[in-house]
């Protein structure tokens, strides 16, 4: 035997201890991935000085092209409400000190039916990211009939989808609802548009958008389309970034409020913020950056209020 039979043995060894090592580092990454990133894997780039952008004037007239017709976004307001999509406005009693403001900011297919006494129930203008298009127009009622008389709604998205040379399902379909309902004005944001938004991220975290797998979300499209068109912005329901580090854990609370059993916003927040593979929306780095926004223009956040 000898040679011939301690041959298979041994290789049958080193795969052994191979798998044991794989098996280790699996554990080992994932438990990183778990604990020790609790927060913020997703770094603002070191050394990084956040260019001051004045969002006041960055904007120019072109950003917004209409779906239909050619109405021209001029929407300016003094004061502003921003309504987040999150629980945390729930139980608030908010809703008519909202609908109490001059404008009303709301997201994609956040309702107002049902949530009144919280979240009011006027619309002045509602940014609606294109993954949200067919849950709008799916209720008509609730999103293009009951809403301020001349309400404005904005779809950002990538330009292939929703821009003017789309000839996609998704934009002809945003073309039919905004000739239907024609006292709602609706605008596509512009493909250079779209791109300054990347580049003010990237200015403001260090981190170009695309090369660091990040999705900008429909919360980052609306700070600052807020800020370019209100003078004074109260912001109702948004945490500030710390706010899911802190330790004992907060109490468990739905990402939005009209899905009382969808995902853990925390949880939603920082898996989101550490993922690598794939795309992320990178919702605690865009806090960071709200929260200086808030010193530099005059924004305000209520419930939590900071
Ligand atoms: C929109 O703005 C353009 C250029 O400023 C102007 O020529 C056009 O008449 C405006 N359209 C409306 C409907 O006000
Ligand atoms: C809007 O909400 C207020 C409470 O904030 C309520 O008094 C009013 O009846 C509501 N209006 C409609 C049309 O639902
Ligand atoms: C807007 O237009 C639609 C369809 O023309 C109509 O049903 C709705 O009542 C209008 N809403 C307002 C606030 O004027
Ligand atoms: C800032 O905004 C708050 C609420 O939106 C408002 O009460 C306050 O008067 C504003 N301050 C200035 C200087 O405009
Ligand atoms: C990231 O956020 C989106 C909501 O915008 C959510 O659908 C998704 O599940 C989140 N991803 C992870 C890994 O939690």
């Amino acid at each position: 035997m000898g040679l011939s039979g301690k041959g298979p043995q041994s290789h049958r060894m080193v795969i052994f201890a191979a798998v044991f090592i794989l098996m280790t580092l699996l554990i080992l990454y994932s438990s990183n991935t778990v604990n020790d990133n609790v927060y913020a894997p997703f770094h603002v780039a070191t050394n990084h000085v956040a260019k001051v952008t004045d969002l006041k004037k960055w904007s120019g007239k072109d950003g917004y092209v209409p779906v239909y017709g050619n109405k021209n976004m001029t929407l300016h307001c003094h004061n502003c409400a921003l309504v987040t999509s999150s629980s945390h406005v729930l139980g608030t009693r908010a809703g008519e000190e909202i609908d109490h403001t001059e404008c009303v900011i709301r997201m994609n297919d956040a309702p107002t039916l049902g949530y009144g006494s919280d979240v009011g129930n006027r619309t002045t203008l509602r940014v609606v990211a294109h993954s949200s298009v067919f849950r709008v127009v799916r209720r008509p009622n609730e999103f293009l009939h009951h809403t301020d008389s001349n309400p404005v709604m904005i779809f950002w998205g990538p330009p292939n989808k929703i821009g003017k040379d789309a000839k996609g399902t998704l934009y002809r379909l945003i073309q039919r609802v905004s000739m239907t309902y024609s006292n709602v004005s609706c605008f596509s944001i512009t493909a250079s548009k779209m791109r300054r938004f990347d580049s003010l991220f990237h200015r403001e975290t260090g981190r170009d958008r695309q090369k660091s797998h990040s999705w900008l979300s429909t919360g980052w499209f609306t700070m600052v389309i807020a800020i370019e068109i209100c003078d004074n912005i109260k912001v109702y329901g948004m945490v500030p970034p710390s706010y899911c580090g802190r330790k004992p854990a907060t109490k468990k609370m739905p990402y939005h409020y009209y899905k009382p059993r969808g995902p853990d916003e925390c949880i939603t927040y920082i898996q989101n913020e550490s993922g690598r593979r794939g795309n992320h929306h990178r919702f605690i780095t865009e806090k960071q950056v709200f929260s200086r926004w808030a010193k530099q223009y005059n924004i305000t956040f209520t419930h939590p209020r900071w």
